[in-house]
């Protein structure tokens, strides 16, 4: 680290804290029946602080990121890595196996169908 400097923080974790209106037919990643999908954010920034790594990964609470379908969601960056159907236990592996040991847990990735190349802005600009 250089003297003086603000270190960065090594990962972002967006968290899609998007909840659905009760009766509304679209699904969403914090459901207003299921108590667990409500707790996760919280899960996630307390298990970074048992952990003490807080500073080293930044969670941030983000809306919709258009897999709702597939909630709850969270994708880590660096690496444009999406994270489906989360559970606590699920965050556990992804913690201890992603974060810290350095490999994606492949089984709670997105289906590559869900998750194709990234659009290009450049050639979309007008
Ligand atoms: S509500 Fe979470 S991805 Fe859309």
């Amino acid at each position: 680290m250089v003297p003086g400097t603000i270190p960065q923080p090594a990962f972002y974790i967006f968290k899609c804290q998007q909840s659905a209106p009760p009766g509304m037919p679209k699904p969403s990643c914090v459901k207003a029946d299921d108590q667990e999908s409500q707790e996760l954010f919280q899960y996630l920034a307390q298990k970074l602080m048992q952990k003490g790594i807080m500073p080293a990964v930044t969670p941030i609470q983000t809306g919709c990121l258009n897999r709702c379908q597939l909630g709850p969601v969270m994708l880590v960056e660096p690496g444009h890595t999406m994270y489906v159907g989360l559970t606590k236990e699920k965050m556990d592996r992804i913690i201890d196996e992603h974060i810290i040991g350095g490999n994606v847990v492949e089984e709670y990735v997105i289906p590559a169908e869900m998750w194709g190349e990234p659009l290009s802005p450049a050639s979309m600009a007008r």
